[in-house]
Formats: C-alpha cells, structure tokens, sequence
C-alpha cells in the first residue's frame, strides 16, 4: 500500500466553474436497492461538490465502492475487488486512484479497512457521505513523505436522510424513493440493525416533495424503499397505508411499488389500501425466510408459517392480480430436514413469482452467531438447490399457463440482449422482452404473451 501513497492524485484543487478539471469519481455499487439509490444521493452530492462522476474506473480519480455485508460473500467480492481495482490501474500504466469503501462494509468495519494489505484510503459508513467532498479533497499525494489523511468517519446519525437527485440519475423506469432508514427489528440472522442502525423515517411532506420533483422532470413510476416499508410510522399521524394515500394522490405519478415487506406488519388495513388505490401496483415482496416455526421463531421473525399463509390468502381476496415475490434462508442453525420440508410445502402452497434464496451466513455479533452454525455445507448447498428446482417447477407450470394471454406492460427501455428489443414490465412485477419499432421508456404497451425463460416472458405488442 505504501508504495501507492505519494502518487495519489491530488483532489485539492478548487473545481473550475466549467467543471472541466473537475475530479473525476467512479462509484460502483453492491447490494440492495437502498445501495443504489445511496449510490445517486453520493453522486449527487459530490457533483453539487465540484466532482464528475464518471461511469469507468479507469477514468477516474477516485473510486468509491458502496458495499453490503449481508453475507460474507458479498465482503470477500469487495475485498477482492479492491485488489484487481488496483492490478487494473497497474496493468494500463496508470497512476493509483484514491479507494474509497462506502455502505454497510464501511459501518461494519470502520477503520480496520484502512489496515493490512487491502487497506483502502477512506471509510464512510452509510450516514456519513456528507462528509466525502471533503475527505476526498482532503487526500493528497502533495509532497514527498506527507501520507495522506483519508480517514474513515462512521456512526449513525438520527438527521441524515439524503436525497437522490432524480434528474442526474434516474434508475430504469422506476425511480427509486427512499422512505426511511435502518430497522428496528431483531431478526437473528441479520447484520442491517448493526450496519444501517435503528429505523428513522424521512418525513412524509419530504418524501412527497422529491416525487414530485420526479413527476416534474417526466418520472411516472416510484419505487418506496425500505427495510421494511410496511413498518413506515411518523408518530400517530401516517402508517404505510396512510403514506400510500398520500403518495397516491400525487397528480401525474402513474405508477407505485415498494420494497421490502414484512409479513408482520401486512395489517388487512394495509392490503385493503393496496388493493383499492389503483396506482399501487399489485406485487408484495414479502421474504417469508422459512416455513417452519421453530426455525421462524429462532430467527425471532415474528409470525408462523399459518399467520403468513393467511396474509397471502387475504392478499389474494382483496388486491387484485396480486403477485409475491419472496427471500429465503436455507441451513439456519438447527434446520433439520423435517424444518426445509416445511419451506417446500410453503413455497408449493403460496406459488411465488420469483424467490431468492440463501445458504445461512453467520455475521459477527448477530444474535444467531451465538447459535451452533451446525447444517453442514454440503447440506445447505443441496436445500438450496432443492429449493430453487422446485420455484422452477412451479414457475414454468405458471409461466406456461400466462403465455398466450394478454398483458399491459410499461417499457423501461432497450433490452440488453437481443439487439432491437424493449424490456417492458407489468404491474405485478413480470419482465417481458417485445421485439419491433422503438418503444420510448415509461409508454404503455398491450402485448401478447408468447413464451417465457427464467423469470422473463417475451411478447408481441398488439400495435405493433
Ligand atoms: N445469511 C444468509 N442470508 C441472509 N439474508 C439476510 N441475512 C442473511 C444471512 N446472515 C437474506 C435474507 C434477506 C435477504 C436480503 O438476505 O433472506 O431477506
Ligand atoms: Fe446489504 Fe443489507 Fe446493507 Fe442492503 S442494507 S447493502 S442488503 S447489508
């Protein structure tokens, strides 16, 4: 690491009004949703800064890295990541870029990331960029010895809600609306309560206020993100359902999804909300994690598999064309064969769209870190895979009884493959892929389903 040190760039001067000797940032993103509109609001703050962002590592000055830690997977790739960032700079004869770890990784490991061989330059955890203009300025290669401060600033803070600007960054068709921060809840497994901290909602009028700055620069379709959006509160005034009512009523927004569900907080006053405001699209993702009680209960998740079976029944009476999606754990300590039976019999019984699926990974300081991580390897390799071919079984059972019917779907733009195609989805969720004249993003289109593979259709619009 040393060695890179007195090369670094020098991001000290002050911008140009043109922007033209700007610094240049590349920000790469891991993780979930909040990662991604984070990165926004990081890009956003920094070009308010004086910064570029750049979309290729090789043309910048900085590289920031916006981690998860939710398995030890998802770590390692960062760390090794940070290794080939630097080979890469080698390689083309370039000078070391500044390497910054952002996200949860940043939370989590504060300054031991700025240690041994993979050291990076800078830390700052996921409620701390304000802090980056001026760590990065603050980096220099000035100088011979002089090392460079960098620094890692970490630690939740109540007041920090950031706010992705819509117009520099808009995600697909959907743009991506954070609603609030960090979780209260105490699953076992999960490291989000220690990296993200307590849940801390934005306010409702700021919320309403960024999406109508989308609407107004062309945006008709939201997605509210969260840990668990259905856990939204602001005091005694609005629940989820009531921020719903309220985002419902902005003139001009066509369109509203959200993620992540929690099963425990799928009040029937909420799915009656869902079902009867229009522009609430019909798709609950809703991570059941297991099927069996004993395992929910360790994993404190707070319902049993029956109270889940009845929120998904009820959702399917009331919120018409409703579809789920879901996130599952397999070898959780203690799962015994009889317990991955019960996550079978549940994912046959509630005939999911789309499920994600985990081998268990113990986090340091978790409360199920305390528990023996006892299913060996080899078995949570082969109930992962049993799990995944029995959602494919049942998805191609659904997917071949859907094709031939008629959807309508909106185009979030060009498909990347093949060439000459638009990538379209439905309310519930489904991706079709529609061959034919250009389709503009955010058009409505009918189309006729013809076939499927893997979680997408293809389809010929009815116009065209
Ligand atoms: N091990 C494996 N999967 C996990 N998830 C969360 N924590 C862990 C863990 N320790 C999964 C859950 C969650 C999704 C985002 O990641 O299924 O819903
Ligand atoms: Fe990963 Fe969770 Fe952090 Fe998202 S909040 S980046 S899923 S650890």
């Amino acid at each position: 690491m040393a060695m890179f040190q007195n090369s670094l760039p020098d991001l000290t001067k002050p911008p140009r009004p043109d922007g033209a000797e700007a610094p240049a940032v590349y920000i790469e993103t891991y993780g979930c949703q909040m990662n991604t509109y984070d990165s926004q609001a990081i890009g956003g703050l920094l070009e308010g800064a004086g910064f570029r962002v750049v979309d290729n590592e090789l043309a910048a000055d900085a590289v920031l890295l916006n981690t998860c830690s939710v398995r030890e997977h998802a770590e390692h790739k960062v760390i090794s990541r940070v290794g080939e960032l630097r080979h890469r700079r080698l390689e083309a004869d370039l000078a070391p870029a500044i390497i910054g770890i952002c996200g949860c990784m940043a939370e989590r490991l504060g300054d031991d990331l700025r240690k041994g061989a993979k050291a990076v330059d800078l830390v700052v955890g996921v409620d701390n960029y304000d802090a980056l203009p001026g760590l990065l300025r603050g980096l220099t290669g000035g100088g011979n010895a002089a090392r460079p401060r960098g620094g890692a600033v970490t630690g939740h803070r109540h007041d920090a809600h950031y706010v992705a600007p819509p117009e520099l960054y808009p995600t697909n068709n959907s743009h991506l609306v954070t609603i609030h921060k960090g979780c209260d809840y105490k699953c076992t497994y999960c490291i989000v309560p220690m990296t993200r901290g307590p849940q801390s909602e934005k306010a409702p009028e700021v919320i309403v206020e960024e999406i109508r700055s989308i609407v107004a620069q062309g945006g008709r379709e939201v997605t509210l993100l969260g840990q668990n959006v259905t856990a939204y509160r602001c005091g005694d005034r609005l629940d989820f359902a009531g921020l719903l009512e309220m985002v419902a009523a902005i003139d001009g927004l066509e369109r509203i999804r959200f993620l992540t569900g929690h099963p425990h907080d799928m009040h029937r006053h909420l799915m009656d909300t869902i079902g009867r405001l229009e522009k609430v699209c019909p798709w609950l993702h809703v991570p059941a994690q297991s099927g069996s009680d004993t395992v929910l209960r360790r994993m404190k998740r707070l319902y049993t598999a029956a109270d889940y079976l009845d929120m998904v029944d009820y959702a399917r009476r009331v919120i018409p064309g409703v579809s789920f999606s879901s996130d599952f754990i397999v070898g959780f300590p203690g799962e015994t064969d009889a317990d991955f039976r019960a996550t079978l019999e549940l994912v046959r019984r509630v005939q999911y769209d789309q499920i994600f699926s985990f081998k268990y990974s113990e986090r340091p300081g978790v409360p199920a870190a305390r528990l023996a991580d006892d299913v060996p390897l080899e078995v949570k390799k082969s109930r992962l895979a049993e799990l995944m071919a029995v959602q494919q079984e049942i998805w191609s059972a659904a997917a071949d009884t859907l094709v031939g019917g008629l959807v309508t779907a909106v185009c979030e733009g060009p498909a990347r493959r093949p060439a000459g195609a638009w990538r379209l989805r439905t309310a519930n969720n489904r991706k079709v892929i529609v061959h034919g004249p250009e389709v503009a993003a955010g058009s409505s289109l009918e189309v006729r389903l013809t076939g499927w593979e893997g979680t997408t259709f293809f389809g010929e619009s009815r116009a065209g």
